[in-house]
């Protein structure tokens, strides 16, 4: 990256500050002796003050707030802090702290970051676009607050999510992050707290009939391609309905996906993978239960269903081993409020509204959480798929922390050990009758930045069910066999980076195999991706910088 700026002005512009790290020669040449102090710093010096800093702190909303004014100032050190240690940092500048930013984000808001974009702009979103001031826009992660993570509609706080989100693409897979763009877009919210709350940032009407939303998200899906063409277009946090509705609406004409939808189920299946592994079966002997048929939900039997065909079932078959059971009950034939894509699983089967029934009934060898409802998985549920199933898989994924189904303490100490267990957050190692287990996180950050470098190193024009589906099976593919024996189902988030560079390789392979790459296929796939990779480490400017400038 290049600059022409100098003096105050590149000392207050995050890409380009070095803050106390800048040489006396740099110094000289940018026009900045005296504005800061005449030291000249190493990185890890300045590394070693933020991690004080931080440790002063007593809360992880107040390490948040402080990691987020160190991005507004100086990018390199704030990524050079959080890829230091990912499995620390993780937590802190995405879930689940990014849940409490997010309730309190008009309240605790410093500086515009990304872009934000109401419907009263409508006829209006390509010329707002381009006053952004990136011109090579690769990812925009865009939001309309509808549902965010397991709290609802939050509105305008929800612009929260794809700053955090993209920031994740850099953290963990070196996605370089001035080619990220986070985005809300306002269509009003139906949040009666936020509508009355003074520091809200958000349009106060209410949201508008579905489709003057999806009018709004045309014109804005349409001008990106326009204004800029090798973007992909993230959709976050969109209310279950709406993320399915629109993902298809996009998903053959433009390079679109939607990470509730096709991350989680890239995540959740690299956990199945492992569970079957574990148990020494094969994923099309599993018989799946859902509880929550939304977004998430959806998202992960469709993917399920597409790696099952890929394995060999028929696309019945596949969808005759997935019941879902959402807030009015069993999906079954006789249902007449179901949604068209909720239709495919609605087998034959007598109403319920009793989970524990379901589970006797249907006998499944996994239940997955994807219902916002904490504490779902009940001491009977659990005790119930322990009856039916020597190793139960128990996927507890709905987030925050409190909207677990159930905790890893509860599915270890209900099934006697046996539980196969994974969460939507992390919890930590538990001990149980002198044995100890690792729940792992079931978290789409190990899939959609590798699935998003694959995209930017290749530039490819569709992202598509198959890349999630090999992300997937390349993450699963590299948890150690010691660690698979406890019950880890993910990889270690201590090296986060050299796994999503792996995954990333793999599926980058994938884009070129199936002709949606834009650029010449390389050799070796991993040493393209990490050719692409950032690096948080500072700029070196030559003595002839302060001329060059003048001289433009
Ligand atoms: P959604 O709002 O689209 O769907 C929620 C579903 O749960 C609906 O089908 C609803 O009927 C059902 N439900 C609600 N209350 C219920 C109850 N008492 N009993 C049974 N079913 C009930 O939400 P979405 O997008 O599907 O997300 C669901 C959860 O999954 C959220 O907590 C979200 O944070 C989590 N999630 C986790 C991810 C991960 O990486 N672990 C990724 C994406 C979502």
């Amino acid at each position: 990256m290049k600059t022409n700026k100098n003096g105050i002005e590149l000392l207050q512009d995050p890409a380009f500050n070095k803050s106390t790290a800048f040489t006396e020669e740099e110094k000289q040449a940018l026009g900045i002796v005296g504005l800061i102090p005449d030291v000249t710093e190493t990185e890890e010096a300045q590394l070693s003050r933020v991690l004080m800093q931080l440790s002063h702190k007593s809360t992880d909303l107040e390490r948040y707030i402080y990691l987020v004014n160190l991005l507004d100032h100086n990018e390199t050190l704030f990524y050079r802090t959080i890829m230091s240690d990912p499995a620390r940092f993780l937590p802190i500048v995405y879930d689940p702290t990014i849940a409490e930013a997010c309730l309190k984000f008009g309240h605790i808001y410093r500086q515009a970051r990304g872009m934000y974009l109401s419907i009263t702009r409508r006829g209006k979103v390509k010329e707002i676009l381009k006053n952004w001031p990136q011109k090579d826009v690769r990812f925009i992660c865009v939001t309309d607050g509808g549902r965010i993570l397991g709290l609802g509609d939050l509105g305008a706080n929800g612009a929260g999510i794809p700053i955090g989100k993209l920031q994740l693409y850099t953290a963990c897979a070196g996605v370089p992050p001035q080619y990220l763009l986070p985005m809300y877009l306002d269509a009003g919210t139906n949040n009666e707290q936020y509508l009355h709350d003074p520091l809200y940032l958000g349009m106060r009407r209410t949201r508008p009939p579905t489709r003057e939303l999806y009018s709004f998200v045309d014109e804005f899906v349409e001008a990106v391609q326009e204004v800029f063409p090798k973007c992909c277009i993230h959709f976050e946090d969109w209310t279950g309905v709406d993320a399915v509705h629109l993902l298809k609406r996009y998903r053959d004409k433009y390079c679109v996906y939607n990470d509730d939808v096709q991350g989680t189920a890239g995540i959740t299946l690299a956990g199945m993978i492992n569970a079957a592994r574990l148990k020494g079966t094969k994923l099309r002997d599993e018989k799946y239960l859902f509880l929550g048929a939304g977004s998430a939900g959806i998202g992960l039997a469709d993917l399920l269903c597409s790696a099952l065909v890929l394995k060999g079932l028929s696309l019945e078959e596949a969808q005759s081993r997935i019941y879902m059971f959402d807030i009015n009950g069993l999906l079954e034939s006789t249902r007449t409020d179901l949604v068209d894509f909720q239709k495919p699983y609605a087998h034959k089967h007598a109403p319920t509204r009793d989970f524990v029934a379901a589970i006797e009934s249907i006998k499944p060898t996994t239940i997955i959480g994807v219902s916002t409802v904490g504490g779902a998985f009940t001491q009977k549920v659990v005790e119930a798929m322990s009856r039916i199933n020597e190793r139960p898989v128990i996927l507890a994924l709905s987030n925050p922390t409190e909207k677990a189904e159930c905790t890893p303490e509860q599915a270890y100490a209900w099934s006697n050990g046996k539980a196969i267990y994974a969460a939507g957050v992390q919890f930590a190692t538990v001990r149980l009758n002198g044995k100890t287990f690792l729940p792992g996180q079931a978290n789409n950050f190990y899939i959609f930045p590798a699935v998003g470098m694959a995209i930017f190193a290749t530039q490819a024009t569709r992202a598509t069910d198959e890349m999630f589906i090999e992300a997937g099976q390349a993450v699963a593919d590299q948890v150690p066999k010691d660690l698979l024996d406890q019950g880890l189902l993910y990889p270690l988030q201590s090296n986060i980076l050299e796994t999503e560079i792996k995954t990333a390789a793999r599926v980058a392979k994938l884009v070129f195999d199936s002709g949606l790459a834009r650029v010449d296929r390389p050799k070796d796939m991993v040493a393209f991706i990490q050719q692409h990779v950032y690096k948080p480490e500072y700029e070196t400017f030559p003595a002839s910088h302060s001329q060059t400038k003048r001289a433009a």
